[in-house]
């Protein structure tokens, strides 16, 4: 236990007071919204405490969770005319560290929002990471005296806004970008609640070696099968990344925010170090930060991408607030919109369906011969057994048997394994016709789109041009708020 969380449990039993002290698993994120699942509570349970630099000292501000700091109000509040979040050599006076800074237990004035006192109870800090402190807020005021005040708005969380994503250009769409992202494209350009952006990520695929001379090649077929998919230039914003400079600019000045050590510790980054250990670049560390540029250049919410991408979805949330109490901007903290085919796994039985790895995928493009013959490829057992295997070729194949042709017959096959056994031969030809189907009519509105260059590029240029309308205003903005011109 921290010195600092033994001074505060003094404290509060002093002055008898209920609480509750709560362990931290050892590897939780600093995320609050990592915190309160782990209670199993609402944002609006927690309490965050910042402290705060202003030309007449520091002082702490206490907010609900589900609130953001109004700057005019509280500068109002306070009477100065500066309000800038505490940086780590600030907290280090005050034996603080940043991301747990407790309810109190220093010499700082402190401030609580009214809003914090419509709970009974909130989650906040300890001092401790591996801490949390639960108590009753009116308790809480007994001993920190704090003064309180209205100083926060709540985050207009309105119905729809904006959605955005990307995939990758390195080569073709295969399966799994197709259940995984775009059919949850689709779903959302068909709401009109939302403001859709697609783009092609060709600036993430620099952060790996890639091969120049089809760079170009890669996107366009991306573009192309987007198209065929069913994205509409009418409904959605269709682009390409390095087309829209903003992106580049906002991710400097958003850098600035993001420490090294966080991007040197996220899981997605050390994966591609063993993947490419004579290639760890700025560009690769910096890769969440240019990600977070992409959502937030057009104040997106809703983001449709897969659930290996929630390590950077968290990046951008965290930028976002950064920014906003900093610079005093609205960024939306985004969400993940997650689709059923969420999870595709490899042909071969291990991992998920990529394109780096051979034999693993089924592209949109593939013919049903083609398809065969890699299903085909899928490794598979006696067909028999008492319990239905839950990874390898034959749980890869029940998958795709249940996202293409529905769960009743995947229960079916289900049942024939614990009893009479499966036939595989059948399972995979019928399987590779349902792909089939769902893929042909894709695939000629392919051939029609390919017919048909100067139609692709007029979807690329107009898309851009839509797309740096929105961006050019959001970096103008935050160029503003930050005291560049
Ligand atoms: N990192 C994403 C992936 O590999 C691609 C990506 C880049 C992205 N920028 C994005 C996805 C913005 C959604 C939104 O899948």
């Amino acid at each position: 236990m921290s010195d600092l969380m033994s001074k505060i449990k003094d404290k509060l039993d002093q002055a008898g007071i209920k609480y509750e002290l709560i362990k931290l698993p050892e590897d939780i994120s600093m995320d609050i919204d990592v915190h309160m699942k782990f209670h199993g509570k609402n944002i609006s349970q927690a309490m965050p405490n910042m402290v705060l630099k202003t030309e007449k000292g520091f002082v702490v501000a206490q907010r609900r969770g589900d609130s953001q700091i109004d700057n005019k109000k509280l500068k109002k509040l306070l009477g100065v005319q500066r309000l800038a979040l505490a940086n780590e050599d600030d907290l280090k006076k005050f034996g603080l560290l940043p991301g747990i800074v407790p309810p109190l237990g220093y010499e700082i004035p402190i401030y609580m929002d009214e809003k914090v006192l419509e709970n009974t109870e909130i989650y906040t800090g300890t001092g401790d990471r591996l801490f949390a402190l639960k108590l009753n807020p009116q308790d809480l005021l007994k001993v920190s005296k704090a003064k309180t005040g209205d100083f926060t708005k709540l985050e207009d969380k309105q119905l729809g806004g904006r959605v955005l994503s990307g995939i990758r250009a390195t080569g073709k769409l295969h399966l799994g970008n197709y259940l995984g992202a775009v059919k949850g494209f689709l779903e959302l350009q068909k709401n009109p609640d939302y403001s859709t952006f697609y783009m092609v990520v060709d600036l993430h695929t620099l952060t790996t070696p890639y091969d120049k001379n089809a760079l170009k090649e890669s996107v366009r077929h991306i573009i192309l099968d987007y198209l065929a998919c069913g994205l509409d230039p009418t409904k959605s914003t269709i682009f390409i990344q390095s087309m829209v400079p903003e992106h580049v600019e906002l991710a400097y000045l958003f850098s600035t925010v993001v420490s090294v050590a966080r991007m040197q510790h996220l899981p997605t980054f050390k994966e591609k170090v063993k993947q490419h250990p004579e290639d760890v670049t700025m560009a690769l560390l910096n890769y969440p930060v240019l990600m977070s540029a992409d959502i937030l250049v057009y104040k997106a919410g809703l983001v449709p991408v897969g659930i290996d991408q929630e390590p950077h979805l968290e990046v951008a949330r965290e930028i976002a607030r950064k920014i906003n109490e900093k610079y005093g901007l609205d960024f939306p903290e985004p969400e993940r919109f997650a689709t059923a085919g969420e999870y595709v796994p490899s042909l071969m039985g291990e991992g998920k369906m990529s394109k780096s790895i051979e034999g693993s995928y089924i592209n949109l493009t593939d013919n049903l011969e083609t398809i065969k013959s890699k299903l085909a490829k899928a490794p598979t057992d006696a067909g028999k057994g008492s319990k239905i295997p839950t990874e390898g070729g034959v749980a890869s194949l029940l998958t795709l048997v249940e996202l293409f042709q529905g769960s009743d017959l995947r229960k079916e096959y289900e049942k024939q394994y614990i009893s009479d056994g499966i036939r595989y031969q059948k399972l995979k030809d019928d399987l590779a016709q349902a792909i089939y189907k769902e893929l042909q009519p894709i695939q000629e509105k392919r051939k029609e789109l390919e017919q048909n260059p100067k139609y692709v590029d007029q979807v690329i240029k107009e898309g851009a041009e839509k797309a740096r309308k929105v961006a050019s205003e959001t970096l103008q903005e935050v160029k503003k708020a930050m005291g560049l011109s």
